[in-house]
């Protein structure tokens, strides 16, 4: 996978280099290149941003600055296009004229089969987008090219994405949080952890990928860990972890990811697809106070 970041802090993603991103880059299995924005500007100052058409306070960044970046690293030829500069305010993430995105179901259920796709991936990040999930982490992780462009100040023209989803790249905008960061510096990271992590051959033991939070078709968070000492300041393990025996171990497990997340995430128990849970998931929904007769589960 050959990831491009685009910033006016590079330096920023040198972090990338330390722990298993670099043995990642170190094995071939991908290579990462932060560009400084700057070096696309051509007056004195390299200047990135201008004020707000319309007023307000802040900078915004401009679009001939990045467009130069872009269609060298994209390698497409500057060219004019006519959209309406409204058309696509609700539609960021995932919105693509060229090929539909899947939905988010049909991408789960496809998670190990979707083939790598020489599309490159045009990705911002932006306070105001949809949240990022692990389904677009594995989605994005079977992409051959992912460029990454952080913006800065009050955020980057809105006709750049427009822009290029017009040329017929694949454009997708997405929050990491519901909160404000300086720029797109941070929330590039923590989407490239989380979509570089599930390459083949990136973690010593893939099995721990299936069965974490949020994996899945019928995602949940994941259940407690524990390692040795059996007993440890007081506090035991529990002893059905200890018993040696891998179906009620699993059971234990399952029941108690069950209850974390109706405790903590209870949307994540009614987005669950009630056809997919066996008859020991039933009861303990039940338990939790579920209905699960339909096709998901309702509060009772
Ligand atoms: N830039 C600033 N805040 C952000 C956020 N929460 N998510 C993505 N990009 C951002």
């Amino acid at each position: 996978m050959k990831i491009d970041i685009v910033s006016v802090f590079p330096e920023y993603f040198e972090v990338l280099n330390l722990s298993l991103l670099g043995k990642a880059q170190e094995k071939g299995l991908v290579e990462v290149t932060a560009h400084n924005l700057r070096g696309w500007t051509h007056d004195v100052h390299h200047s990135v941003d201008d004020t707000p058409v319309g007023g307000g306070a802040g900078m915004v960044m401009k679009p001939e600055v990045w467009s130069e970046c872009l269609d060298e690293l994209l390698h497409l030829e500057p060219t004019t296009v006519t959209c309406d500069s409204t058309a696509d305010a609700d539609d960021t993430a995932s919105a693509d004229a060229a090929e539909p995105a899947e939905s988010a179901t049909e991408i789960a259920a496809n998670a190990d089969t979707v083939p790598a796709t020489d599309r490159p991936v045009l990705i911002f990040p932006n306070p105001s987008a949809p949240l990022f999930t692990q389904q677009d982490a594995t989605e994005l992780s079977h992409a051959n090219h992912l460029l990454f462009g952080c913006g800065r100040y009050e955020g980057y023209d809105a006709r750049i994405p427009q822009y290029y989803r017009a040329q017929g790249v694949d454009v997708r905008e997405y929050s990491i949080g519901d909160y404000v960061l300086n720029g797109g510096e941070v929330a590039v990271s923590v989407m490239l952890e989380a979509i570089t992590r599930l390459l083949p051959g990136f973690m010593g033991n893939a099995a721990s990928i299936v069965e974490e939070s949020y994996t899945g078709e019928n995602a949940l968070l994941e259940h407690r860990q524990y390692t040795k000492p059996a007993d440890w300041r007081g506090i035991k393990v529990p002893d059905v972890l200890l018993s040696g025996d891998h179906a009620k171990v699993d059971r234990f497990r399952r029941d108690e990811a069950l209850a974390k997340t109706n405790e903590l995430r209870p949307d994540l128990i009614e987005a669950l697809d009630c056809s997919k849970l066996d008859k020991a998931d039933r009861k303990t929904l039940m338990a939790l106070g579920w209905e699960v007769s339909g096709a998901h589960p309702r509060q009772r």
